[in-house]
């Protein structure tokens, strides 16, 4: 289901138990899938705002778990639009942040003191005094007692109202890595390889990267009243499968959450790709099976059964949850040949369109007969190596072949191996005078963008 035209009841439908309806039986915790993540994320700063002021209203304190990362910067935005125009206002509003890379000076940029200062701190009216964030700053000797500290503190406040979090790819939460003890406390943590990894890009390097961080544990953020996790596109859709349907384990810690009774995760449309629900709707109940949910269920039964289309039975179709579209479709023999039909016509030996041909049901138009290609290629041999093949007949059928080499220029390809492709071509075309200028433009600029033609 997706939930994108529910935000106006996204508080009062905020809790239902998952794995309460069909649909949600494979799951063990409350999710809404959003269509973009701002649309979600104005509903979790709208979440937040309302617990503030029904906090005020009350005369209390409101105490907030927050998160860094790019997860939860839109919500960091939409409170500070509200603050700034609806006046909302975070004079009662207590802060722990999660986490904290360790060592960590506190004016780097890479700090996340400097973060929340960067995308909140510094634009709403929260008291100073009420902003905690791990400091990385603490000496060796003296971080344990800071840590045991940093929990006690949030205890004598009465606990964290509202705990925000984003997930990484090894199934963190806060900083708690793989092996992180359900009883966890705050402590320093040594950082997985994957997290580091993922850090790289705004370290410049994966050896800038910190090996150690300060993080809150998972027995603190378990006793949090409300919990709302962010997650947010395609690299998080498996890791969002694993926290949200598989077992618990230290092994990816945000199954933690599975046994915190008032957690919800916010997803877009790309993170929750992986869920049974969404992959493989007919494993979770009825469906309506059109045209592209067919194809997407035919091409799954093949790659289960590892038979190819036309060998597929009525059986095969009943043991694996799609019986009504048998019967939508009359019998095996019929949809199989219609579904080989339609997937053979996405083949062609003429990627640019064959000239004089019926193109009415083939992939590419005949006409106009010759075309100007792009092919962008992430790495200096994606293009090759994914569609050698393709680019090969794209040339010689005579179109006008333009490949764009997109290099990071410090991470994914150095700037030194994309020059070493430049250079190569200049050995091939010593007259193109092209090849001299992007050498010299983007040498030691840190991007670099090579367009070649052929
Ligand atoms: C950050 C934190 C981490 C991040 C997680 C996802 O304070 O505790 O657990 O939430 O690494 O990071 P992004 O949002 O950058 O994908």
């Amino acid at each position: 289901m997706n939930n994108s035209n529910i935000s106006i009841n996204y508080l009062s439908i905020k809790y239902q138990p998952a794995g309460q309806f069909e649909d949600t039986r494979y799951e063990k915790i409350h999710n809404i899938v959003f269509s973009n993540s701002v649309d979600g994320s104005i509903c979790v700063a709208q979440e937040i705002a309302e617990l503030i002021k029904s906090k005020q209203a009350l005369g209390e304190d409101c105490i907030l778990g927050l998160a860094t990362g790019s997860s939860p910067i839109k919500v960091y935005e939409e409170l500070v639009r509200m603050h700034n125009e609806e006046g909302l206002s975070f004079s009662n509003v207590v802060t722990f942040n999660l986490d904290e890379y360790y060592p960590m000076d506190i004016n780097s940029v890479h700090s996340y003191h400097y973060f929340m200062h960067q995308h909140l701190f510094d634009h709403i009216d929260i008291n100073p005094e009420n902003v905690h964030i791990p400091s990385g700053t603490v000496s060796l000797n003296d971080l344990q007692k800071y840590c045991i500290n940093y929990d006690l503190k949030i205890k004598e406040l009465g606990g964290l109202d509202f705990q925000l979090l984003g997930i990484g790819r090894t199934g963190h939460i806060g900083f708690n890595e793989p092996g992180s003890h359900f009883n966890s406390g705050t402590r320093s943590i040594t950082l997985d390889h994957l997290t580091r990894a993922d850090a790289a890009p705004s370290f410049l390097s994966i050896d800038n990267v910190p090996k150690r961080a300060i993080t809150i544990g998972i027995s603190t953020l378990k006793k949090a009243k409300r919990i709302v996790l962010l997650a947010w596109g395609h690299n998080k859709a498996v890791i969002v499968k694993k926290t949200i349907e598989g077992k618990i384990t230290s092994e990816v810690p945000a199954t933690y959450l599975q046994e915190h009774n008032n957690t919800t995760f916010i997803l877009n449309d790309e993170a929750s790709q992986e869920l049974t629900r969404i992959k493989t709707p007919w494993l979770v109940g009825s469906c309506v099976w059109d045209e592209e949910l067919t194809g997407k269920a035919v091409v799954w039964l093949c790659e289960i059964t590892k038979k190819s289309i036309l060998k597929l039975t009525d059986k095969d179709y009943n043991d694996n949850g799609m019986s009504s579209l048998l019967v939508q479709e009359g019998s095996s023999y019929g949809l199989n040949i219609k579904m080989f039909n339609k997937l053979q016509h996405t083949i062609t030996g003429w990627p640019g369109g064959k000239p004089d041909a019926d193109d009415s049901s083939r992939p590419e138009r005949a006409s106009p007969r010759k075309k100007r290609v792009l092919i962008f290629s992430p790495h200096p041999d994606d293009d090759v190596i994914s569609m050698g093949g393709t680019f090969d007949r794209l040339v010689e059928q005579g179109h006008k072949v333009h490949v764009a080499y997109q290099t990071s220029g410090n991470f994914a390809v150095s700037n030194h191996e994309a020059l070493k492709y430049a250079e190569v071509i200049k050995d091939v075309s010593p007259n193109d005078s092209k090849i001299d200028n992007i050498i010299h433009k983007f040498v030691g600029s840190g991007r670099i963008f090579i367009w070649f033609e052929h």
